[in-house]
């Protein structure tokens, strides 16, 4: 194949790529379940050690909003005295981030 041909393939696959929704369940397993655990119960070492809420819980999902799901994530989460419990994700972007939030809501038993 002709570089430039490649590179022309490369692109178009690049966008076609692009284009596609954000994998909810890919960030989850990536960048949230060694902490929250696969199934969102939080039953993993880390999510011992942190303490960690059961995102199964409908009483606990609904005391938070999509938009405070959304910035934990971009932000963190602090405790009430300020120490940080949750560092913010950065390897992930917002369309990550709100693809993220669509699949944690369906963890609710
Ligand atoms: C290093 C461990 C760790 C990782 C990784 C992690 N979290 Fe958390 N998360 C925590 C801790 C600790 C808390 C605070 C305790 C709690 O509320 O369960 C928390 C809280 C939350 C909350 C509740 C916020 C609120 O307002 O009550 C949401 C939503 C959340 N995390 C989503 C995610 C998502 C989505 C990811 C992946 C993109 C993720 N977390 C990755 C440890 C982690």
């Amino acid at each position: 194949m002709k570089s430039r041909t490649a590179i022309a393939l490369f692109a178009a696959l690049a966008f076609a790529a692009s284009s596609f929704a954000a994998d909810g369940t890919a960030v989850w397993n990536n960048h949230c379940s060694s902490c929250h655990g696969a199934d969102g119960k939080g039953d993993t070492k880390m999510g011992k050690k942190l303490k960690i809420k059961d995102l199964t819980d409908a009483a606990y999902q609904a005391s938070f909003t999509d938009e405070a799901a959304f910035n934990a994530v971009k932000i963190g989460v602090k405790t009430e005295a300020g120490k940080t419990v949750m560092k913010a994700i950065e390897e992930v972007t917002d369309e990550e981030i709100n693809a993220v939030v669509v699949y944690l809501r369906t963890l609710k038993k």
